[in-house]
């Protein structure tokens, strides 16, 4: 028998009741950048329409962001100070802590605050762990990302995102919430984090390029998919409550194997070079954007995340009452 698939494309009404992934803003998280200082709103030349945020602005624009459906945020810090072993990481008054602690006051519940874990932004070398003798120390890190993640949750944060890629830092955080009293503290890990190219205008905003070196001897090979698994799986056995794949656009394959695989809840991040890239093909045109990131962030989705990171969070509740896909 001839098959006719056209049959179940002829008109819109047809398509959308065949259709078997739909975006909702329920499962999406925005990311912000937050830096010291009143009334600053840096605009950065990587990554358009994304600004450096100081704590007044960035409860305003979450409002906006509220009326426009979000309920989920990841918060990353630019500090003043930045030193070998990133102590404004981990003090009570550092840019995160304050910042949490004033978002949760002012939102409550209403809103999921998560805060990325990490030692790039706040080392004077860059990278997202302490050095010793020239080389990344993975017990001494694993100290100072349980000591930032303490200091998260003790400041409000719903789920702690440890991203350094340390070995065992899901576990060593897990212990330290839990010896604290923060049980009721969430870790989404950044499970399988490859070392990618993508971040790059990321890092330009944050400032978190690596004095000397690359993020290699940490973050994941792209020519592996196995590893990722370990990678999920032990995450999974030191207790994370959420598993995240990163990036996302070139790394479908991986988050279609940790859905068929693993029953938790799984987060892809759309990262800044995925973003930059389709700001740069639409060039100012909206419905261009639109286009192109629905298609990006459906397939995200159609391969099997539950859960969305994306710079283009915002803009979601629009494009999806919009209905004009
Ligand atoms: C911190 C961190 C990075 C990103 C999220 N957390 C940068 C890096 O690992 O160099 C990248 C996010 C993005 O590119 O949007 N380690």
């Amino acid at each position: 028998m001839e098959s006719n698939l056209r049959r179940l494309r002829k008109t819109v009404r047809i398509r959308n009741l065949v259709s078997e992934t739909e975006l909702s803003v329920n499962n999406f998280v925005l990311p912000y950048f937050v830096v010291e200082g009143t009334k600053i709103k840096d605009t950065t030349s990587s990554m358009p329409e994304i600004n450096k945020l100081s704590l007044d602005y960035l409860i305003e624009d979450i409002h906006d962001a509220m009326e426009n459906g979000i309920r989920a945020i990841l918060l990353f810090g630019v500090p003043g100070l930045k030193d070998e072993i990133g102590s404004s990481g981990y003090s009570p008054d550092g840019i995160i802590q304050k910042s949490i602690r004033k978002i949760k006051d002012t939102f409550k519940d209403d809103l999921i605050v998560m805060s990325d874990v990490c030692l790039c932004a706040f080392t004077s070398h860059g990278h997202c762990g302490i050095l010793r003798n020239g080389l990344i120390d993975n017990e001494a890190s694993l100290e100072k990302l349980s000591a930032i993640a303490l200091s998260h949750a003790e400041s409000g944060a719903d789920f702690v995102c440890p991203s350094a890629m340390m070995d065992r830092q899901v576990h060593a955080i897990r212990q330290s919430l839990d010896s604290g009293g923060f049980n009721h503290t969430g870790i989404l890990g950044y499970s399988a984090k490859y070392a990618s190219s993508f971040y790059y205008p990321f890092r330009e905003v944050l400032g978190s390029q690596p004095a000397f070196g690359d993020r290699k001897t940490y973050q994941m090979d792209y020519r592996s998919s196995n590893q990722a698994m370990i990678e999920i799986e032990q995450d999974i056995q030191e207790g994370a409550d959420i598993i995240m794949v990163k990036p996302a656009l070139s790394y479908l394959d991986i988050i279609f194997r940790a859905k068929q695989t693993y029953p938790v809840p799984l987060a892809a991040y759309n990262v800044s070079g995925e973003y930059a890239m389709v700001k740069s093909i639409a060039r100012n045109d909206p419905v261009m954007e639109k286009m192109i990131a629905l298609e990006i962030l459906t397939s995200i989705k159609r391969a099997g995340a539950d859960i969305i990171i994306s710079y283009f969070a915002k803009k979601i509740g629009n494009w999806l009452n919009e209905k004009s896909i």
